[in-house]
């Protein structure tokens, strides 16, 4: 799938947003989903899946190994084909844009005995993959193209892999979920160590489809995962909750906007992350979870938001894996806070689906706010009024398409990126939703056929 290149779109200062919305379901759990349910035995359902184009390539690459996967009326159905139980895809798999997707995936290929060619677009094919390559191959795994470390590349699985103990370099959700499905496969315990705790929905969602995963903390205080390996998953329904990263573009454009109260219901909060949301708070932020509850083995609210005058902060660089993928929008509302705000430890954002410091940095100058990049950190200066009227250059991003869009509807000229085709990779429906709460958005004028 991919989206229609190079179509600009501006926000400009808007009205104050109301009204009460749901936002699609949550694109890790969706991805999850869609892969445990291939590797179950029997039928899975669920409800609440993200159909962005991220999740919907995961969805075309089960099916082309011999996985049934379709919608049937509001849920997804898929006719799982058991551990080890896929076949070898005939053609090539195009994961698109999606970091999330072709990694997991990485992992349940080791544990097939299949060759699989696997390729994305220009913003995925720049991404490392050997990170997540390094542990599978010590499982087993072989890589047509040695030493290499970006797509395309040839896979070579195997139905004899080893089990592992692995520490992982860096927090990456990514990295750990893509041993623990190799490790399913393998003859004994895969542990995966990690310093930092990243977002624990592989962990979660694999006890809910009955796999035995134990999680302890060892003396240094890291966290060691170990799912034990030969498994056997069995189908189970799923409902994937709002996905909190793209409820961070509706609360940030809340927040900017005077006059502004909004509620979005149903919004996973599972503490791996809501980082933005303890930063919200130090911000002084008035953003409260109301009727929270449990659904599906995940945490879940409504989030309730005012405009509120916000003070600058420092981000600590632990918070990181918890906000991972909001730094982009939080350093927009940033530029309407009084004072700094100091991002820390952000090395990771540079190899996402662009370099997302360098990316944020760059729209915040050409719209007048004052934005440095020190070393791993971000440094936005706010108190003035945002001057807007600037071109950002999206990369290919969703989320610098989505955070740049939220910037320009504050801003005293409008704000324009340079495609907002992007966005259909994780919230297509971000426009509609927006402009139902009061955003104004605009086709510009040169742009118009
Ligand atoms: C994700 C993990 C994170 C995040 C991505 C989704 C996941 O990536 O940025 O959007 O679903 O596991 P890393 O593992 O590279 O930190």
């Amino acid at each position: 799938m991919s989206h229609t290149p190079s179509s600009p779109l501006s926000a400009a200062k808007s009205r104050a947003l109301s009204g009460t919305v749901r936002v699609p379901g949550d694109k890790s759990i969706s991805h999850r989903a869609l892969m445990f349910g291939a590797l179950a035995t029997g039928r899975t359902t669920i409800a609440g899946l993200l159909e962005g184009e991220d999740v919907l390539n995961t969805a075309k690459a089960l099916q082309a190994m011999g996985c049934p996967v379709r919608r049937v009326g509001a849920v997804w159905e898929i006719l799982g084909r058991g551990v080890g139980g896929l076949v070898e895809p005939e053609t090539d798999i195009d994961f698109g844009n999606s970091g999330t997707g072709i990694r997991l995936m990485m992992g349940l290929i080791a544990g097939h005995d299949m060759r699989v060619r696997l390729v994305g677009d220009p913003s995925l094919s720049r991404r490392p993959m050997g990170r997540v390559l390094k542990p599978l191959m010590q499982m087993g795994l072989e890589v047509e193209e040695k030493g290499k470390d970006r797509l395309p590349l040839t896979l070579r699985g195997t139905a004899d892999l080893l089990p592992i103990e692995y520490a992982t370099p860096v927090p990456s959700a990514q990295i750990k979920s893509a041993v623990l499905l190799a490790g399913l496969h393998a003859a004994g315990a895969t542990t995966v160590v990690e310093a930092q705790a990243t977002r624990d929905h592989t962990e979660r969602m694999l006890r809910h489809f009955g796999a035995e995963v134990t999680v302890g903390e060892r003396d240094d205080g890291s966290r060691a995962v170990t799912v034990a390996g030969d498994a056997e998953l069995e189908g189970r329904s799923v409902n994937v909750p709002g996905d909190p990263s793209s409820t961070a573009f509706l609360t940030a454009a809340a927040l900017i906007v005077p006059g502004s109260e909004i509620t979005i219901e149903g919004v996973l909060v599972n503490p791996t992350r809501t980082g933005f949301y303890v930063t919200l708070a130090e911000m002084g932020a008035d953003v409260v979870f109301r009727n929270e509850r449990e659904e599906g083995g995940e945490p879940v609210a409504d989030i309730v938001v005012r405009h509120s005058r916000l003070n600058g902060v420092r981000v600590p660089p632990e918070r990181a894996p918890s906000m991972i993928d909001e730094y982009p929008v939080l350093a927009c509302l940033a530029a309407y806070a009084v004072g700094e705000t100091r991002m820390e430890g952000l090395a990771e954002l540079k190899v996402k689906e662009s370099d997302r410091l360098a990316a944020t940095a760059a729209g915040l100058a050409a719209n007048g706010v004052s934005a440095k990049v020190d070393g791993d950190s971000l440094v936005v200066g706010g108190g003035k009024s945002v001057r807007g009227g600037g071109a950002v250059a999206t990369h290919l991003d969703h989320r610098i398409a989505m955070a740049f869009l939220t910037l320009g509807l504050g801003a005293d000229r409008p704000v324009t990126i340079d495609d907002a085709g992007t966005i259909a990779t994780s919230f297509p429906e971000f426009r509609s939703l927006m402009e139902r709460l009061g955003a104004t958005f605009a086709v510009p004028e040169a742009a118009r056929g």
